[in-house]
């Protein structure tokens, strides 16, 4: 389940119910799919063949369907990171970096972890969305965030695209940001 920490105070929000009220005042959608559909053998592993990467789309079919009809979406992909990809040092100072896109960043985990930090309201400032296999999240337009990984270092998650070119990341240049 996901957890909060704003950034200027350290606190933590924990349990379902006061992660969801606090992410609906910030505008941040946040939903659970059940990750144990998952065949256990894809519940742990983090580099993928196209076929398992269409397995876990298939598994979460109707979930994605569903979601894709409320909200629009018209593409869905798998992303996989881990210690195996590529450049994934150069991957993440990319990554870490505030920025906004003109459509929504829509992100269901189905393995591993990961951290959306995300520019609040200006009573709340910043704050990580720490996320774990099942929690799905997306992030408005225009609202100003970058996502990075946690200490494991392995994530897969399913991507929504209303158009792929919306997706393209502005600079958000915020010296009220700070790294830690
Ligand atoms: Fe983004």
């Amino acid at each position: 389940m996901a957890e909060i920490r704003i950034r200027n105070t350290n606190e933590r929000i924990s349990g379902e119910e006061n992660v969801k009220a606090f992410l609906d005042r910030q505008e941040v959608l946040y939903e659970h799919w059940n990750p144990d559909k998952l065949p256990a053998e894809l519940q742990n592993k983090f580099v993928l063949t196209d076929d398992e990467k269409n397995k876990i789309l298939e598994t979460f079919d109707a979930e994605i369907r569903d979601l894709a009809k409320r909200r629009g979406y018209k593409t869905w992909d798998i992303v996989a990171l881990s210690d195996a990809t590529p450049n994934l040092e150069e991957l993440l100072k990319k990554f870490e970096q505030v920025h906004t896109h003109t459509e929504d960043e829509v992100r269901a985990i189905t393995a591993g972890k990961g951290i959306f930090v995300i520019k609040g309201s200006d009573d709340v400032g910043y704050f990580d969305v720490e996320l774990e296999a099942g929690d799905v999240i997306s992030v408005p337009e225009n609202k100003p965030h970058f996502f990075t990984l946690m200490e494991n270092r392995q994530i897969v998650a399913v991507r929504l695209f209303i158009e792929t070119e919306g997706w393209i990341a502005h600079p958000f240049d915020d010296p009220a940001f700070q790294k830690a």
